[in-house]
């Protein structure tokens, strides 16, 4: 290891703490302390056993409520610097290895199959973990939200929406010098159908199919590097022009975005397409607003349903807001309406009316609705305002 550390593992394999035990300083500058047992079972123990160390190693899965919260209580009480690690065995899915960084684990090894791969595999986290370190300062003194749009069906409008409510996210506010912006990043995640670029009359850009065929996890300085500047002060990452597959992205690859993200902007709206894919939940899992899109068709509203089922499956409390496109906001008395509410339960947010002319003009133009103006774009703009005020109304109350 590069560092002196004092490490403490605490795992159900007998045979792996039994050969972390018979070397208690196994490499330079080592020490180790094996205990056998689960996090749940040590209990308080477990957090003296952790003081002082700047290593906690627990083999663990993010499936049983009592181990995460015995994880939440043990990552709460260790100092800034130590780090939890989890090992969890080969079935742990996408969302346990969410529940497992929520309870605030960094990161999430598979069981080793040895001590000595144990340690080879730590060795290498070695450097990973100063850099997030490095860059957890930022993250913590800025948080920006994030919007995903989510189409109930292709062709409903969803890029229509994500472009024109960054844009009116990114117009500035207030008049002359008082006059400020909020930083915005538009993401097109529809890596099959991206038209994000398009509308915006962007230059394409090969940055996701990079990420793709290189599987690596972007990092600010590649995102930096990859996002064009539209001249609504937008910064936009389109999505690939070359064929890449829908699940050509891994979730672990979106997450480093998103949280890298996160740190430089004040909005990040992402455009995904109408297909589910794995690499969605990081985006689920972060979104401040989920903006559902559909229309009152009974198609739609019912595969509407689905998606706020599958969208509410891994949070307890999930920020949907259904939108209806193209249609104008009928009254209360409506049976549609009250229909499609039932079959959501959830009341519909936002009615964006038809507008054919201007959604054409813009797209004919390459320019956002609000340069052609109309009564598309000025919904548009009101939504906009709506959200902006929600969640800065949603972020305060998370302060407190
Ligand atoms: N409210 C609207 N009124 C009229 N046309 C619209 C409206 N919203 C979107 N469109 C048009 O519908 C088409 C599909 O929109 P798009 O945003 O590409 O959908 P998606 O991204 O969901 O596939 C585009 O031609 C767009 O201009
Ligand atoms: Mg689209």
């Amino acid at each position: 290891m590069t560092n002196p550390v004092s490490m403490l593992v605490i795992s159900r394999d007998a045979v792996l703490v039994g050969e972390l035990d018979a070397s208690r300083q196994p490499r330079d500058g080592l020490s180790v302390q094996a205990e056998l047992g689960s996090l749940s079972q040590l209990n308080g123990q477990a957090i003296r056993m952790a003081t002082g160390k700047d290593l906690i190693v627990v083999q663990t899965d993010g499936r049983d409520p009592e181990e995460l919260a015995a994880i939440r209580t043990l990552t709460g009480a260790v100092s800034e610097t130590a780090e939890v690690v989890a090992l969890a065995d080969g079935s742990a899915s996408l969302s346990d290895v969410l529940a497992l960084n929520q309870a605030g684990i960094g990161r999430v090894l598979p069981v080793p199959a040895s001590a000595e791969e144990l340690l080879d595999e730590l060795d290498r986290l070695g450097p990973a973990r100063r850099q997030r370190r490095l860059t957890l300062k930022p993250v913590e003194t800025h948080r920006g939200q994030i919007i995903a749009t989510v189409p109930a069906r292709g062709g409903i409008g969803g890029t229509t929406l994500s472009v024109n409510l960054a844009e009116r996210l990114a117009a500035p506010r207030g008049r002359g010098k008082n006059a400020t912006r909020a930083r915005v990043a538009l993401i097109d995640l529809d890596l099959q159908f991206g038209s994000v670029g398009s509308m915006l009359d962007l230059a394409e850009s090969d940055a996701i199919a990079r990420l793709a065929s290189e599987g690596t996890e972007p990092d600010d300085t590649l995102l930096r590097q990859s996002m064009l500047d539209h001249d609504s002060g937008l910064r936009v990452l389109p999505a690939p022009v070359t064929f890449v597959p829908p699940d050509a992205l891994r979730a672990e690859q979106v997450a480093a975005m998103l949280d890298s993200l996160r740190a430089d902007y004040d909005y990040i709206v992402i455009d995904l397409p109408h297909t589910v894919v794995g690499w969605m939940e990081p985006v689920v899992a972060r979104a401040d607003a989920l903006l559902l899109l559909m229309d009152t068709a009974v198609p739609s509203v019912r595969q509407a349903r689905r998606l706020i089922d599958l969208l509410s499956a891994d949070r307890l409390t999930v920020p949907v807001k259904v939108i209806v496109n193209r249609e104008r906001k009928p009254l209360f008395g409506s049976a549609t309406r009250r229909e499609a509410e039932k079959a959501l339960e959830r009341k519909v947010w936002a009615w964006l009316p038809p507008d054919p002319k201007h959604a054409r003009a813009a797209i004919d133009q390459g320019r956002p609705l609000h340069a052609v103006g109309g009564a598309l774009a000025s919904a548009v703009g009101k939504m906009a305002a709506l959200l902006q005020s929600e969640l800065a109304a949603a972020a305060a109350s998370e302060r407190t």
